[in-house]
Protein backbone atom coordinates (compact mmCIF):
# COMPACT_ATOMS: atom_id res chain seq x y z
CA UNK A 1 0.00 0.00 0.00
CA UNK A 2 1.40 3.11 -0.56
CA UNK A 3 0.11 6.53 1.08
CA UNK A 4 -0.10 9.64 -1.43
CA UNK A 5 -0.55 11.70 1.17
CA UNK A 6 2.46 10.92 2.97
CA UNK A 7 4.34 11.61 -0.11
CA UNK A 8 2.58 15.39 -0.60
CA UNK A 9 3.31 15.72 2.84
CA UNK A 10 6.96 14.89 2.76
CA UNK A 11 7.06 17.12 -0.69
CA UNK A 12 5.87 19.88 1.01
CA UNK A 13 8.25 19.12 3.66
CA UNK A 14 10.75 20.00 1.81
CA UNK A 15 8.99 22.98 -0.30
CA UNK A 16 9.19 24.52 3.01
CA UNK A 17 12.88 23.49 4.07
CA UNK A 18 14.33 24.85 0.79
CA UNK A 19 12.59 28.18 0.22
CA UNK A 20 10.52 28.65 -2.76
CA UNK A 21 12.97 30.49 -4.67
CA UNK A 22 15.12 26.85 -4.74
CA UNK A 23 13.52 24.30 -7.65
CA UNK A 24 12.31 20.88 -6.42
CA UNK A 25 13.51 18.17 -8.66
CA UNK A 26 11.50 15.03 -7.57
CA UNK A 27 13.52 11.59 -8.37
CA UNK A 28 10.88 8.74 -9.64
CA UNK A 29 13.67 6.62 -10.84
CA UNK A 30 13.34 2.62 -10.41
CA UNK A 31 9.24 3.42 -10.68
CA UNK A 32 9.41 5.74 -8.08
CA UNK A 33 11.83 3.93 -5.83
CA UNK A 34 9.24 0.91 -6.19
CA UNK A 35 6.26 3.35 -5.35
CA UNK A 36 4.99 3.81 -8.99
CA UNK A 37 6.52 6.75 -10.70
CA UNK A 38 3.55 7.92 -11.92
CA UNK A 39 1.19 8.38 -9.26
CA UNK A 40 4.22 9.69 -6.98
CA UNK A 41 4.93 12.13 -10.14
CA UNK A 42 1.29 13.28 -9.80
CA UNK A 43 1.07 13.41 -6.32
CA UNK A 44 4.75 15.20 -5.85
CA UNK A 45 4.21 17.90 -8.63
CA UNK A 46 0.56 18.70 -6.92
CA UNK A 47 2.55 19.28 -3.50
CA UNK A 48 5.18 21.69 -4.90
CA UNK A 49 7.77 19.51 -7.16
CA UNK A 50 8.16 21.85 -9.99
CA UNK A 51 10.15 18.80 -12.32
CA UNK A 52 11.10 15.03 -12.46
CA UNK A 53 14.27 13.19 -13.01
CA UNK A 54 14.53 9.51 -14.01
CA UNK A 55 17.60 7.11 -14.66
CA UNK A 56 16.79 6.27 -17.99
CA UNK A 57 14.93 7.83 -21.14
CA UNK A 58 12.38 5.02 -21.09
CA UNK A 59 11.44 5.52 -17.60
CA UNK A 60 10.70 9.25 -19.10
CA UNK A 61 8.46 7.88 -21.52
CA UNK A 62 5.99 6.01 -19.17
CA UNK A 63 5.56 8.97 -17.77
CA UNK A 64 4.98 11.04 -21.24
CA UNK A 65 2.82 8.79 -21.91
CA UNK A 66 0.79 9.29 -18.95
CA UNK A 67 0.23 12.81 -19.47
CA UNK A 68 3.27 14.75 -17.77
CA UNK A 69 4.58 17.27 -19.09
CA UNK A 70 7.05 19.26 -16.99
CA UNK A 71 10.81 19.16 -17.45
CA UNK A 72 12.31 15.73 -16.96
CA UNK A 73 15.69 14.88 -16.52
CA UNK A 74 17.45 11.71 -17.50
CA UNK A 75 20.28 11.58 -15.23
CA UNK A 76 21.98 7.99 -16.45
CA UNK A 77 24.37 8.53 -19.37
CA UNK A 78 22.80 6.69 -23.11
CA UNK A 79 24.82 5.48 -25.79
CA UNK A 80 25.04 8.34 -28.66
CA UNK A 81 22.75 6.23 -30.85
CA UNK A 82 20.12 6.50 -28.23
CA UNK A 83 20.07 10.58 -28.29
CA UNK A 84 17.47 10.05 -30.18
CA UNK A 85 14.69 8.63 -26.91
CA UNK A 86 15.41 12.16 -25.63
CA UNK A 87 14.46 13.87 -28.66
CA UNK A 88 11.19 12.23 -29.26
CA UNK A 89 10.38 12.03 -25.77
CA UNK A 90 11.11 15.65 -25.04
CA UNK A 91 13.54 14.84 -22.29
CA UNK A 92 16.63 16.55 -20.60
CA UNK A 93 19.34 14.60 -21.16
CA UNK A 94 22.30 14.67 -19.06
CA UNK A 95 25.92 14.88 -20.67
CA UNK A 96 29.26 13.87 -19.45
CA UNK A 97 30.97 13.60 -23.34
CA UNK A 98 31.28 15.15 -26.66
CA UNK A 99 29.91 11.88 -28.67
CA UNK A 100 26.94 12.56 -26.74
CA UNK A 101 26.97 16.30 -27.09
CA UNK A 102 26.76 16.01 -30.96
CA UNK A 103 24.50 13.06 -31.06
CA UNK A 104 21.85 15.76 -29.21
CA UNK A 105 22.68 18.49 -31.55
CA UNK A 106 22.44 16.33 -34.64
CA UNK A 107 19.17 14.37 -33.76
CA UNK A 108 17.70 17.74 -32.32
CA UNK A 109 18.44 19.51 -36.04
CA UNK A 110 16.86 16.60 -38.00
CA UNK A 111 13.36 17.11 -35.47
CA UNK A 112 13.77 20.64 -35.53
CA UNK A 113 13.72 21.22 -31.84
CA UNK A 114 16.55 21.90 -29.48
CA UNK A 115 18.04 19.73 -27.05
CA UNK A 116 18.27 20.32 -23.44
CA UNK A 117 20.96 18.73 -22.13
CA UNK A 118 22.65 18.97 -18.26
CA UNK A 119 26.28 18.95 -18.06
CA UNK A 120 27.37 16.19 -15.25
CA UNK A 121 30.37 16.57 -13.46
CA UNK A 122 32.15 14.45 -11.18
CA UNK A 123 33.29 16.10 -8.25
CA UNK A 124 34.21 12.99 -6.08
CA UNK A 125 31.33 9.98 -6.66
CA UNK A 126 33.88 8.66 -9.33
CA UNK A 127 30.36 7.89 -11.26
CA UNK A 128 29.66 9.47 -13.93
CA UNK A 129 30.60 13.12 -15.03
CA UNK A 130 33.38 15.40 -16.86
CA UNK A 131 36.75 16.14 -14.44
CA UNK A 132 35.82 19.61 -12.71
CA UNK A 133 38.72 20.85 -15.02
CA UNK A 134 37.24 20.03 -18.41
CA UNK A 135 34.20 22.04 -17.92
CA UNK A 136 35.01 25.27 -19.22
CA UNK A 137 35.82 23.75 -22.37
CA UNK A 138 33.64 21.12 -22.52
CA UNK A 139 31.16 24.03 -22.37
CA UNK A 140 32.36 26.01 -24.69
CA UNK A 141 31.94 23.45 -26.89
CA UNK A 142 28.40 22.81 -26.60
CA UNK A 143 27.25 26.49 -25.95
CA UNK A 144 28.58 26.73 -30.22
CA UNK A 145 26.17 23.56 -31.09
CA UNK A 146 22.91 25.20 -32.28
CA UNK A 147 20.56 22.84 -31.15
CA UNK A 148 21.81 22.10 -28.02
CA UNK A 149 20.45 24.30 -24.89
CA UNK A 150 22.57 23.72 -22.18
CA UNK A 151 20.47 24.04 -19.33
CA UNK A 152 21.41 22.86 -16.36
CA UNK A 153 24.97 21.93 -14.59
CA UNK A 154 25.34 19.37 -11.94
CA UNK A 155 26.99 17.07 -9.68
CA UNK A 156 26.31 13.91 -7.14
CA UNK A 157 27.42 13.71 -3.24
CA UNK A 158 28.95 10.28 -2.51
CA UNK A 159 28.64 10.84 1.37
CA UNK A 160 26.25 13.36 1.87
CA UNK A 161 24.50 10.74 4.40
CA UNK A 162 27.22 10.38 6.60
CA UNK A 163 27.58 12.42 9.95
CA UNK A 164 31.23 13.46 9.31
CA UNK A 165 30.51 15.96 6.03
CA UNK A 166 34.22 16.35 5.79
CA UNK A 167 34.27 14.83 1.82
CA UNK A 168 30.63 16.32 0.85
CA UNK A 169 31.71 19.98 1.75
CA UNK A 170 34.84 19.08 -0.33
CA UNK A 171 32.83 17.79 -3.44
CA UNK A 172 30.66 21.25 -3.27
CA UNK A 173 33.81 23.54 -2.80
CA UNK A 174 34.84 21.56 -6.19
CA UNK A 175 31.31 22.23 -7.63
CA UNK A 176 31.54 25.59 -6.56
CA UNK A 177 34.88 26.52 -8.57
CA UNK A 178 33.43 24.87 -11.65
CA UNK A 179 30.61 27.58 -11.33
CA UNK A 180 33.13 30.40 -10.10
CA UNK A 181 35.47 29.16 -13.75
CA UNK A 182 32.07 29.03 -16.02
CA UNK A 183 31.22 32.82 -14.82
CA UNK A 184 34.63 34.24 -15.10
CA UNK A 185 34.42 32.45 -18.62
CA UNK A 186 31.21 34.30 -18.95
CA UNK A 187 29.39 30.97 -19.66
CA UNK A 188 26.04 30.99 -18.07
CA UNK A 189 23.82 28.24 -17.02
CA UNK A 190 20.58 28.68 -15.35
CA UNK A 191 20.20 25.49 -13.59
CA UNK A 192 22.80 24.27 -11.08
CA UNK A 193 21.85 21.70 -8.76
CA UNK A 194 23.24 19.12 -6.49
CA UNK A 195 21.83 18.39 -3.37
CA UNK A 196 20.77 14.62 -3.04
CA UNK A 197 18.17 13.93 0.19
CA UNK A 198 20.59 14.13 2.87
CA UNK A 199 22.00 17.50 1.58
CA UNK A 200 18.60 18.10 1.66
CA UNK A 201 18.52 17.79 5.16
CA UNK A 202 22.04 19.11 6.23
CA UNK A 203 23.38 20.97 3.71
CA UNK A 204 22.11 23.91 2.53
CA UNK A 205 24.85 25.52 0.77
CA UNK A 206 24.13 22.98 -2.09
CA UNK A 207 20.75 24.10 -3.00
CA UNK A 208 21.88 26.37 -5.37
CA UNK A 209 18.16 26.80 -8.30
CA UNK A 210 17.39 23.38 -7.56
CA UNK A 211 17.44 20.58 -5.08
CA UNK A 212 17.37 16.60 -6.29
CA UNK A 213 15.90 14.25 -3.20
CA UNK A 214 14.59 11.00 -3.65
CA UNK A 215 14.43 8.85 -0.32
CA UNK A 216 12.90 11.45 1.56
CA UNK A 217 10.33 11.75 -1.05
CA UNK A 218 8.90 8.45 0.38
CA UNK A 219 9.32 9.21 4.01
CA UNK A 220 12.31 7.51 5.02
CA UNK A 221 15.76 9.06 5.66
CA UNK A 222 18.83 8.42 3.32
CA UNK A 223 21.13 7.23 6.42
CA UNK A 224 20.42 6.96 10.58
CA UNK A 225 23.55 9.35 10.60
CA UNK A 226 21.21 12.43 9.22
CA UNK A 227 19.38 15.13 11.46
CA UNK A 228 15.40 14.84 11.25
CA UNK A 229 15.29 18.40 9.67
CA UNK A 230 12.01 17.69 7.57
CA UNK A 231 9.48 15.19 9.89
CA UNK A 232 8.89 12.82 7.62
CA UNK A 233 5.86 9.87 7.09
CA UNK A 234 6.88 6.67 5.61
CA UNK A 235 4.77 6.39 2.32
CA UNK A 236 5.21 2.54 1.69
CA UNK A 237 3.65 -0.70 3.95
CA UNK A 238 4.11 -4.14 2.05
CA UNK A 239 0.96 -5.94 3.25
CA UNK A 240 -0.48 -9.57 2.92
CA UNK A 241 -3.66 -11.69 4.30
CA UNK A 242 -2.61 -15.12 5.72
CA UNK A 243 -3.41 -17.56 3.33
CA UNK A 244 -3.09 -20.60 5.45
CA UNK A 245 -3.14 -21.57 9.06
CA UNK A 246 -2.24 -24.79 10.50
CA UNK A 247 -1.67 -26.68 14.55
CA UNK A 248 1.22 -28.49 14.73
CA UNK A 249 2.85 -30.75 17.03
CA UNK A 250 6.41 -30.01 18.56
CA UNK A 251 9.06 -31.54 15.77
CA UNK A 252 7.25 -30.23 12.30
CA UNK A 253 9.54 -29.09 10.10
CA UNK A 254 8.88 -25.90 7.95
CA UNK A 255 9.70 -25.09 4.24
CA UNK A 256 12.45 -25.65 2.15
CA UNK A 257 15.68 -27.39 3.90
CA UNK A 258 13.45 -27.94 7.47
CA UNK A 259 15.79 -25.14 8.40
CA UNK A 260 13.34 -24.66 11.59
CA UNK A 261 11.72 -27.21 13.27
CA UNK A 262 8.87 -26.56 15.98
CA UNK A 263 10.06 -27.14 19.11
CA UNK A 264 6.05 -27.45 21.10
CA UNK A 265 2.89 -27.44 19.24
CA UNK A 266 2.64 -24.77 16.84
CA UNK A 267 0.67 -21.86 15.06
CA UNK A 268 2.25 -21.95 11.70
CA UNK A 269 0.51 -19.43 9.14
CA UNK A 270 1.35 -19.15 5.43
CA UNK A 271 1.37 -15.76 3.52
CA UNK A 272 1.22 -15.63 -0.35
CA UNK A 273 4.37 -13.63 -0.66
CA UNK A 274 8.08 -14.69 -1.20
CA UNK A 275 11.33 -13.50 -2.63
CA UNK A 276 9.91 -13.17 -5.90
CA UNK A 277 7.62 -10.40 -4.90
CA UNK A 278 11.38 -8.42 -3.15
CA UNK A 279 10.54 -10.14 0.18
CA UNK A 280 14.55 -11.27 0.22
CA UNK A 281 15.02 -14.57 1.37
CA UNK A 282 17.67 -13.79 3.55
CA UNK A 283 14.93 -12.76 5.93
CA UNK A 284 14.35 -16.74 6.57
CA UNK A 285 14.24 -17.29 10.28
CA UNK A 286 15.21 -13.79 11.01
CA UNK A 287 12.49 -11.33 10.30
CA UNK A 288 9.26 -10.30 12.43
CA UNK A 289 5.61 -9.61 10.94
CA UNK A 290 3.25 -7.26 12.42
CA UNK A 291 -0.29 -9.14 13.04
CA UNK A 292 -3.50 -7.98 14.68
CA UNK A 293 -1.25 -5.98 17.25
CA UNK A 294 1.42 -8.48 17.87
CA UNK A 295 4.64 -9.26 15.77
CA UNK A 296 5.19 -12.86 15.08
CA UNK A 297 8.87 -14.84 13.59
CA UNK A 298 9.20 -16.16 9.99
CA UNK A 299 9.74 -19.04 10.53
CA UNK A 300 11.73 -21.28 7.62
CA UNK A 301 13.21 -20.58 4.40
CA UNK A 302 11.19 -17.40 2.74
CA UNK A 303 10.57 -18.92 -0.60
CA UNK A 304 9.72 -17.81 -3.73
CA UNK A 305 5.75 -17.25 -3.25
CA UNK A 306 5.19 -18.26 0.10
CA UNK A 307 6.64 -17.99 3.52
CA UNK A 308 5.58 -19.22 7.03
CA UNK A 309 5.27 -17.02 10.13
CA UNK A 310 4.98 -18.78 14.20
CA UNK A 311 1.46 -17.44 14.96
CA UNK A 312 1.84 -18.92 18.39
CA UNK A 313 2.31 -16.00 20.18
CA UNK A 314 -0.84 -13.94 18.07
CA UNK A 315 -4.48 -15.31 20.08
CA UNK A 316 -7.11 -15.74 17.62
CA UNK A 317 -4.92 -15.23 14.34
CA UNK A 318 -6.98 -16.83 11.01
CA UNK A 319 -6.46 -16.80 7.44
CA UNK A 320 -7.74 -13.46 5.99
CA UNK A 321 -6.23 -11.61 8.64
CA UNK A 322 -3.60 -8.92 7.07
CA UNK A 323 0.13 -8.62 7.93
CA UNK A 324 2.40 -6.31 8.39
CA UNK A 325 5.45 -7.54 6.57
CA UNK A 326 7.41 -3.63 6.94
CA UNK A 327 5.72 -0.32 6.90
CA UNK A 328 4.68 1.42 9.92
CA UNK A 329 4.92 -1.27 12.25
CA UNK A 330 8.07 -3.22 11.34
CA UNK A 331 10.08 -0.18 9.60
CA UNK A 332 11.87 -0.89 6.64
CA UNK A 333 14.67 0.03 8.40
CA UNK A 334 14.67 -3.60 10.32
CA UNK A 335 14.28 -5.06 7.27
CA UNK A 336 17.47 -3.61 5.74
CA UNK A 337 19.61 -4.02 9.08
CA UNK A 338 18.76 -7.33 8.77
CA UNK A 339 19.84 -8.18 5.68
CA UNK A 340 22.67 -5.99 5.26
CA UNK A 341 21.48 -3.37 2.97
CA UNK A 342 19.66 0.01 2.79
CA UNK A 343 15.88 1.17 3.24
CA UNK A 344 16.03 2.60 -0.42
CA UNK A 345 16.59 -1.29 -1.80
CA UNK A 346 13.85 -2.88 0.66
CA UNK A 347 11.09 -0.78 -0.75
CA UNK A 348 12.67 -1.01 -4.55
CA UNK A 349 12.62 -4.43 -4.79
CA UNK A 350 9.28 -4.75 -4.05
CA UNK A 351 8.15 -6.85 -7.23
CA UNK A 352 5.95 -5.95 -9.98
CA UNK A 353 3.44 -8.85 -9.24
CA UNK A 354 2.84 -6.96 -5.80
CA UNK A 355 -0.56 -4.81 -6.52
CA UNK A 356 0.10 -1.19 -5.50
CA UNK A 357 -2.58 0.25 -3.69
CA UNK A 358 -3.10 3.72 -3.25
CA UNK A 359 -4.52 5.74 -0.31
CA UNK A 360 -4.75 9.30 0.73
CA UNK A 361 -6.25 10.48 3.80
CA UNK A 362 -7.04 6.91 4.94
CA UNK A 363 -9.40 6.81 1.90
CA UNK A 364 -8.75 4.59 -1.36
CA UNK A 365 -7.63 6.58 -4.54
CA UNK A 366 -8.33 6.57 -7.93
CA UNK A 367 -7.30 9.43 -9.22
CA UNK A 368 -4.08 10.49 -11.72
CA UNK A 369 -4.47 6.92 -12.55
CA UNK A 370 -0.88 5.46 -14.03
C1 LIG B 1 22.17 11.67 -9.61
C2 LIG B 1 21.21 11.47 -8.50
N1 LIG B 1 20.63 12.53 -7.93
C3 LIG B 1 19.76 12.40 -6.91
C4 LIG B 1 19.44 11.17 -6.39
C5 LIG B 1 18.51 11.06 -5.20
O1 LIG B 1 19.20 10.54 -4.12
P1 LIG B 1 18.46 10.33 -2.70
O2 LIG B 1 17.43 9.28 -2.93
O3 LIG B 1 19.53 9.90 -1.77
O4 LIG B 1 17.86 11.65 -2.38
C6 LIG B 1 20.03 10.03 -6.95
C7 LIG B 1 19.71 8.71 -6.39
O5 LIG B 1 20.48 7.84 -6.22
C8 LIG B 1 20.94 10.18 -8.03
O6 LIG B 1 21.52 9.11 -8.59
Amino acid sequence: MVDLGAISHNVAGIRQKVGSRTGVIAVVKADGYGHGAVRVAHAALAAGAESLAVAIPEEGRVLREAGIGVPILVMGLVQPEEACKAIEWGLEQTVASVELLQALDCEARRASVEARIHVKVDTGMGRIGLQPEDVVSFVRQAKQLQNVNLYGLYSHFATADERDKAFAVRQLGSFNSVVEQLRDAGLSIPMKHMANSAAVLELPDSYFDAVRPGIIIYGLYPSSEVEHTIKLKPAMSLRTRIAHVKTVGPGTPISYGRTHVTGGQAVVGTLPLGYADGYNRRLSNRAEVWVNGSRAPIVGRVCMDMCMVDLSGVPGARAGDEVELFGQHIPAEEIADTIGTINYEVVCAVGPRVPRLYIKDSEPWAGSQS
